[in-house]
């Protein structure tokens, strides 16, 4: 039997987690033959539910699932962990933008910065979910001094895959024929889901695909899916966000396949022109355990202009937090 590998994740007793936590005890991250250890952090009110989330994971009987401890103290959450999701903060309700977010979720993330870089493994994996990501990601990555920017991503593979989803249900395939759509920017209605790049069995999707729906239907579907869920649904994406964050820390984990990308939110380092240190989604493969950004796209003037966009919101949200920095 391996040695159990500890995984933090934070706001356990939300609905993202409900999803998540299950997966986790499952053996989906680490795989089948690895036992894990749950560290799981949330503020006091919570505690009963999280209980209560405990008892239905016990009830399980894992047999990967070593241990669980439930915690409010980040310090005690983070202890060595290697992997770290921070989930938890508020969502956004109908009628908000995810950057109305920053001011009460803010500060959660330059106190668990701290704390991550008191005590968590130096090679720690961060995943950023809690809105608004790329910010919350920013000021964590500025709260952790001791831990070099590249233990912080944040998550923009929910866009990611609703936009691979997109296009292959356009195409009539299924999602493992496409490849290397990209999202850039910011993981807010701004976004660029491009697929300029992308394919479809091989075959270029823009060859498939015409502009106007391209334009009037694509890209405003990806922008716009969290929204339309929250209208729908009543409340923002859970299952589904749940999903893209295993997949994008197993992914920075396992590597991307030698034929396609993902999307990832990383510190940039200056690439495409973004401003360096900025929290910026990038097409990225994963290069001995980190996240590169891929290099030598050709960004025309109708992508360039959203690019621009985005680096203009995400400069403005860091402006508003600035005194976390
Ligand atoms: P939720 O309200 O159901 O759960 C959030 C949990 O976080 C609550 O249980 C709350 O008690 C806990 N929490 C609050 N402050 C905390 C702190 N300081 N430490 C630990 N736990 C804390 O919300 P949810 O639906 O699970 O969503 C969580 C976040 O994820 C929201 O900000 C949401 O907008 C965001 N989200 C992001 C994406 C993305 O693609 N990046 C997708 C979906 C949701
Ligand atoms: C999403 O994209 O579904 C999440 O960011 C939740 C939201 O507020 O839209």
């Amino acid at each position: 039997m391996k040695p159990p590998i500890p995984i933090a994740v934070t706001g356990a007793a939300g609905q993202i987690n409900y999803s998540l936590l299950f997966r986790l005890a499952a053996g989906e991250l680490l795989g089948h033959d690895q036992p894990i250890i749950l560290r799981l952090l949330e503020i006091p009110p919570a505690m009963q539910t999280l209980r209560g989330v405990v008892m239905e994971l016990n009830d399980c009987a894992y047999p990967l699932l070593h241990q669980i401890v439930i915690t409010d103290d980040p310090c005690v959450a983070f202890e060595n962990v290697e992997y770290a999701f921070l989930i938890g903060a508020k969502p956004r309700s109908q009628g908000m933008l995810r950057s109305d977010l920053l001011e009460q979720n803010a500060e959660i993330f330059a106190v668990q910065g701290r704390a991550l870089n008191q005590v968590a493994s130096r090679q720690v994996k961060v995943l950023v979910t809690g809105n608004p990501s790329n910010t919350n990601a920013l000021i964590a990555i500025n709260n952790a001094p001791d831990l070099p920017a590249s233990c912080f991503t944040a998550m923009t593979m929910l866009d990611h895959t609703r936009a691979v989803s997109q296009l292959a249900q356009r195409c009539g395939v299924v999602s493992r024929q496409i490849r290397r759509i990209s999202i850039w920017g910011n993981h807010s209605c701004a976004q660029y889901p491009d697929l300029r790049n992308a394919t479809v069995n091989g075959i270029a999707a823009l060859s498939l695909v015409d502009q106007p729906w391209i334009v009037d239907e694509f890209i405003p579907t990806v922008q716009y899916r969290g929204t339309e869920i929250i209208k729908i649904r009543g409340q923002s994406s859970a299952a589904s966000a749940a999903n893209a964050a295993l997949v994008h820390m197993q992914t920075w984990i396992q590597g991307t396949a030698d034929d396609d990308w993902v999307s990832m939110a990383v510190a940039s380092d200056g690439s495409y022109g973004i401003a360096e240190g900025l929290v910026y989604s990038f097409p990225v493969r994963i290069r001995q355990g980190q996240p590169e950004i891929v290099q030598g796209l050709d960004i025309d003037d109708f992508s360039a202009a959203f690019l621009r966009r985005n680096q203009t919101e995400l400069q403005d949200e860091r402006e508003t937090i600035r005194h976390l920095l």
